[in-house]
């Protein structure tokens, strides 16, 4: 089980991916094994979702790949508008309306040498754009996530920012390999002080007496779905807190769950082998499930 299970689409054998100003058979599809990215993880990327024919948050998604951009000096030689276009044409091409996912990837593109100076990615940034059909396996909801906390933790700025979605995910790979040896669906991981941050590919809630506790939202991606739940339970007087908790708290949790743009809400259902919340969804997860659900259709009559 994984927060990322999708149903199995047939068509995503044929899909078309953009490479760099092309659009290509998946099989045809192809980047140079001198690129930045598969070098040295030297890129960003965005997950972005598409309900109908809306690809929802857009403005959101691009704020966040700019500014991580921005930070590891990667000219990205397209404006927010050239970026949406290549979306758009990306959707065109698939002829995708609905239940799409995106990964938006930028990189620092080839390289003249296989050595990490930025100097030697004289060709201009790499843009892939993957789209695939992927509707979110319900499954998902009826058995829950089990959890387990790793030693790895969320680092400081100092190090990668966790700030960043970077190519290179390898502490959140290591996190989740040693997840599933414990026999846990993914990996549930401190700050560098103890206190409960996030998983390896989502950010983390938990439910006590009616109040959503997740983490201060240092040492963490700033997930979009992240801020969108904090906001609807602030506009319907769902007492939210971003604060320092622990696993006191956590194995002590009415509800738990995990925020991503591609499962939305996923419920969490066992901690460290602990049971959550009765093993079925609970009542203030499925409230901010449904708020969610009601800002996707305010966010697609907004773009029609
Ligand atoms: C480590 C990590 N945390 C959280 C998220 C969820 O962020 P968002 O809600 O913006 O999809 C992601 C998604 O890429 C992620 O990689």
């Amino acid at each position: 089980m994984s927060t990322h299970d999708a149903l199995e689409d047939p068509r995503n054998r044929d899909i078309r991916i953009y490479v760099d100003g092309e659009i290509l058979h998946r099989d045809a599809a192809k980047v140079s094994v001198y690129d930045s990215g598969f070098l040295l993880g030297d890129g960003v990327w965005e997950g972005l979702r598409v309900h109908k024919g809306r690809v929802c948050f857009l403005e959101e998604h691009l704020d966040r790949l700019f500014e991580a951009a921005r930070y590891i000096d990667l000219d990205i030689g397209k404006t927010r508008d050239e970026l949406t276009e290549a979306v758009q044409a990306t959707l065109a091409a698939n002829d995708m309306e609905d239940n799409v996912h995106i990964r938006l990837m930028v990189t620092r593109g080839r390289k003249r040498k296989p050595f990490q100076h930025p100097h030697l990615s004289v060709f201009g940034s790499t843009l892939v754009i993957i789209a695939e059909h992927s509707e979110p396996s319900g499954d998902v909801i009826d058995r829950g996530i089990r959890l387990h906390t790793v030693p790895h933790h969320r680092g400081l700025p100092l190090t990668q920012d966790a700030k960043l979605n970077s190519h290179s995910k390898l502490n959140c790979i290591i996190a989740l390999n040693h997840a599933l040896r414990a026999g846990a669906d993914e990996a549930l991981m401190l700050d560098p002080f103890g206190f409960v941050n996030t998983t390896n590919a989502c950010n983390f809630f938990i439910v006590r007496k009616g109040e959503v506790w997740t983490s201060t939202g240092d040492y963490c991606l700033n997930g979009i779905t992240r801020r969108k739940v904090i906001g609807l339970c602030r506009a319907h007087e769902i007492p939210v807190f971003e604060r320092n908790y622990s696993l006191v708290d956590a194995y002590g949790a009415d509800e738990a769950f995990l925020t991503g743009t591609f499962g939305a809400q996923t419920p969490v259902y066992e901690i460290d082998g602990r049971e959550i919340g009765g093993c079925k969804p609970g009542p203030v997860f499925l409230r901010i499930r449904e708020l969610y659900r009601g800002l996707i259709e305010q966010d697609i009559r907004q773009g029609s």
